[in-house]
């Protein structure tokens, strides 16, 4: 069998074989592919799609690139949840220990930054001395010790995603719904989950920019989950603007902090809220989703949660303190604000732009070998539909390179768009559910 052979075929629009996805998916976890044939056919099933037998034969060889982990021992059920990716999205670093705190078990493999959008494992990162890159044994010692461990795809689990996502991440290969369902789902099954809840974004900050889009992944996700005997609910939320009010990895750890204290941005809250509640009803740990609602808002206002993200910091090898001393975190030396064009209030935002603002910062990667900058991202002052005065700042650039400071000024100059009359209907956090 010869790559290039495979990648004509994909490129001409046709159909691989279970041998030859397999052959594709083998070859290039142990390193025998190089990187750009790989690349090459991503692009093609981009750009030319993929059957339903392909997709389906895609995830299970991602999913056994290596293992499938069993804590059917550990007696609380195993619930986790998984967003498509956005700018501003912290909402796991909130969830995992409010569901935890909540007696649920999170065993959750997330991703780095990938394009736009933020990753929760360049989020934890940025707290001094975390570690994403547990052994098996020690992701199962932190979760059967505090309800929740989070990790990145490793050498043991997932192997396949992690790299094929760190080169889609650079080879503008990720906006395809067959990529987005295998890369997602091949780490979600091999977590030994009973049920999953998916956050599939929509509009100008999310990978699929239309709501129709959004809804046939989200068809896509939940009938792979379910055919692989999982609960799975998919929630297809809004990012036509960014989630609260800062992005960047530092800031949201921050702003995530904020949330698990009882404060933080309302959309952020309440986007928290709803996702643990759908994972406490699919976990069976509440009769119905409102009763979800009322728990995990329970374990806010008492301190539980917070106390779980502290445990789970501490566990895997973190600076605890930072959920008191936020300071802790690392800070960039600089900020400047970008104010309004106008008189007038926000309509709209290219929320995509604000997400590339934050990589050319530094805080994501544009070759695969990229460190990033923990501490730059921006501060969003005004949210759609806020009024806003000509020389407001409309947000604040924290940075520590001078030379991506105009390119991403720029970004942010024209992602904002100033109408004199308030935008008359403000779009719904949450579009719809898919899946129950
Ligand atoms: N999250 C993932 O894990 N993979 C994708 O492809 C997109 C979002």
């Amino acid at each position: 069998m010869r790559v290039v052979d495979l990648i004509r075929r994909k490129r001409d629009a046709g159909e691989l074989t279970r041998e030859e996805i397999e052959f594709l998916v083998a070859g290039y976890t142990r390193g025998e592919i190089p990187d750009y044939q790989m690349a090459a056919w991503l692009m093609a099933v981009l750009l030319r799609g993929m059957t339903k037998v392909e997709l389906a034969v895609l995830t299970e060889a991602m999913l056994h690139s290596g293992q499938t982990l069993d804590f059917s021992d550990l007696p609380a059920r195993k619930v986790d949840k998984h967003s498509t990716g956005g700018v501003g999205d912290k909402t796991s670093l909130v969830i995992a220990p409010v569901v935890a705190a909540g007696g649920l078990l999170v065993p959750m493999i997330s991703g780095r930054g990938l394009g736009h959008s933020g990753g929760t494992l360049d989020k934890l990162e940025s707290i001094p001395g975390f570690n994403v890159n547990l052994s098996l044994a020690e992701f199962r010692r932190v979760l059967s010790t505090c309800g929740c461990a989070l990790i990145g795809q490793t050498a043991e689990i997932a192997p396949a995603d992690k790299k094929i996502y760190a080169l889609r991440d650079v080879t503008s290969t990720v906006e395809s719904p067959n990529l987005i369902c295998a890369s997602i789902m091949s780490k979600k099954l091999a977590e030994g989950i009973d049920a999953l809840v998916l956050d599939v974004k929509t509009g100008s900050g999310a990978f699929m920019k239309k709501e129709e889009d959004a809804v046939y992944l989200a068809e896509l996700m939940c009938e792979t989950g379910r055919r692989m005997g999982k609960r799975v609910v998919a929630l297809i939320t809004d990012m036509d603007q960014p989630l609260g009010c800062k992005a960047g990895n530092s800031l949201e750890v921050e702003e995530a902090v904020e949330v698990l204290c009882g404060g933080g941005p309302e959309d952020l809250r309440e986007l928290c809220l709803e996702l643990a509640a759908w994972m406490f009803d699919l976990g069976g740990r509440t009769a119905g989703v409102a009763e979800g609602k009322k728990l995990a808002a329970e374990m806010i206002a008492t301190g539980r949660a917070r106390d779980k993200f502290r445990e789970i910091i501490r566990l895997q090898g973190g600076d605890a303190a930072v959920v008191d001393h936020t300071g802790r975190l690392p800070h960039a030396r600089h900020t400047v604000d970008v104010p309004s064009p106008a008189d007038g209030y926000v309509a709209g935002t290219q929320c995509e732009h604000l997400g590339v603002a934050c990589v050319v910062l530094g805080g994501g990667r544009e070759k695969k070998e990229d460190s990033i900058d923990p501490a730059v991202g921006l501060v969003f002052h005004r949210k759609v539909g806020d009024v806003v005065k000509r020389g407001e700042a409309l947000c604040t650039i924290h940075y520590n390179c001078d030379a991506r400071l105009a390119e991403a000024r720029q970004l942010i100059e024209q992602s904002y768009r100033i109408e004199p009359s308030k935008p008359r209907e403000t779009r719904p956090l949450v579009h719809r559910v898919i899946g129950e």
